[in-house]
């Protein structure tokens, strides 16, 4: 009996989890003044309806939030406010600056779609080129790699990726970050090529990048169709969110990934992925099946709270963010729908962890209103919410589950 109290309790308490951290109609920028945002609305330079919040990215006293150009007028991409802005309604800084953020600057950035922190306060974002992606799709700069000293706004490396890195179809959204603070120098980013199904390793140490392939990096045909918003529609999204474990013995870590399009997680060493001659990753067997989801449970970007090892999923189907304790087995019944909301977290798209403040942020924005009608800004479409680890810990781990995992990667 007091177990099942403790369970109903849990599956209540767990729908509210996320609060409210701000919301917004559209998106504000903090122009100079108001004589220039006028004129920028103008030009055509800022249409507030085209500016859609997609990443988000807590570091120290800063929130990121990356504004990709999906539609013309997007007044900067990269951008940040102050956290604990007392506004509900935060107006965005661009980051570093106006200048660097200007399409027309030669090296400025032009469309990253998310930016991860490293352990070495730097900041890593890749750079699709690609301008007003619904319109008149234009790729003003190659794919670049954009790196930046957090403490000192300085651009620390801007690396453009080789021909060899992608295919014609390749199309970067999401990066992941591999380094540990005593050893700044030997980091590695991990691209997932959500279009030319595989995955670009960049070397800091070596400056050099090189291109993996796997099968486990396409999309299942199974599960390309979705429901959101009321929108009926079919992607082919393949490899996209990655989520690194804390290290093991041996130095390296476990990265779990899985396709947009498909309901099962995979994972591999990283000691596979870092060799450049490509030796390790032509081994079929070197990536394991980690096991299956359920239903509906496709998502961009998953990230791991590597103190407990608890993998967090964005899912976009069930409008809810799930979680799965890397401990146990994973199956539908070890994969728990932690959170859902209809208002808040529809389409989940980024997800950030806060170690000051223990708390997993999400920005949820939902997207296909945006791709397949348009937003009413008299309504509030953008959410950044936040829940607190320690909450979450308690939703998702699997302590009474038994703990002996399977013999890791049998599969
Ligand atoms: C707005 O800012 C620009 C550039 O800093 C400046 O030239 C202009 O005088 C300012 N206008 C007003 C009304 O403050
Ligand atoms: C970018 O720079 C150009 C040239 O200086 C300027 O005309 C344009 O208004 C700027 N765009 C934004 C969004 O600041
Ligand atoms: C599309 O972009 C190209 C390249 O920037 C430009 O030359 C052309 O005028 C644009 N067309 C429209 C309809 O905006
Ligand atoms: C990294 O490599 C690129 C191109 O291969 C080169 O342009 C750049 O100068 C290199 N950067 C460093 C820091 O070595
Ligand atoms: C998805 O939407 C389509 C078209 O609106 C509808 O026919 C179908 O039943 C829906 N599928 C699910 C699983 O909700
Ligand atoms: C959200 O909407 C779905 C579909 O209409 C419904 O099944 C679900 O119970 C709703 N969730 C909440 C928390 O209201």
């Amino acid at each position: 009996m007091r177990y099942l109290l403790l369970v109903a309790f849990l599956t209540v308490a767990s729908c509210h989890e996320f609060k409210t951290i701000h919301s917004w109609n559209y998106v504000k920028f903090n122009f100079p003044n108001e004589t220039i945002q006028n004129a920028l609305i103008t030009s055509g330079d800022y249409v507030p309806e085209n500016n859609m919040p997609l990443g988000v990215q807590v570091w120290e006293d800063k929130i990121f939030i990356t504004v990709p150009r999906w539609k013309n007028g997007v007044a900067s991409n990269l951008n940040y406010f102050t956290k604990g802005d007392p506004s509900k309604t935060p107006k965005l800084n661009p980051y570093p600056n106006w200048e660097t953020n200007n399409i027309t600057t030669p090296d400025g950035i032009v469309s990253i779609f998310r930016v991860r922190v490293d352990a070495c306060d730097r900041l890593w974002g890749v750079d699709t080129g690609v301008n007003d992606i619904l319109g008149n799709s234009t790729s003003v700069r190659p794919v670049r790699i954009f790196v930046i000293d957090l403490k000192t706004d300085e651009i620390l490396r801007i690396y453009t990726l080789k021909e060899s890195d992608q295919t014609a179809n390749s199309f970067f959204a999401e990066s992941t970050v591999d380094v540990e603070p005593d050893d700044c120098e030997n980091a590695h980013l991990y691209i997932s090529d959500l279009g030319g199904y595989g995955m670009v390793v960049y070397s800091w140490a070596k400056n050099d990048s090189w291109r993996i392939t796997h099968n486990y990096f396409y999309f299942d045909p199974l599960n390309g169709n979705y429901n959101v918003s009321g929108f009926n529609f079919q992607w082919t999204d393949g490899l996209f969110g990655m989520a690194l474990s804390a290290p093991g013995k041996d130095g390296y870590k476990i990265l779990y990934f899985h396709a947009m399009s498909g309901v099962t997680e995979f994972s591999v060493s990283t000691e596979v992925l870092q060799d450049s001659t490509l030796a390790k990753s032509k081994d079929y067997y070197a990536f394991h099946v980690e096991g299956h989801k359920g239903p509906c449970t496709q998502g961009p970007t998953s990230l791991i709270d590597t103190v407990t090892g608890i993998d967090y999923f964005a899912q976009v189907l069930r409008n809810g963010i799930a979680c799965w304790d890397t401990n146990v087995e994973l199956n539908p019944d070890t994969f728990v729908l932690a959170a859902e909301d209809n208002a808040t977290l529809v389409f989940p798209n980024d997800l950030s962890i806060d170690r000051s403040t223990n708390m997993l942020y999400v920005l949820s924005d939902n997207l296909p209103q945006f791709l397949f009608s348009q937003y009413d800004m008299k309504k509030r479409n953008f959410f950044l919410t936040a829940a607190s680890l320690d909450i979450l810990t308690h939703i998702c781990k699997k302590q009474n589950v038994n703990m002996e995992r399977r013999l890791p990667h049998i599969l």
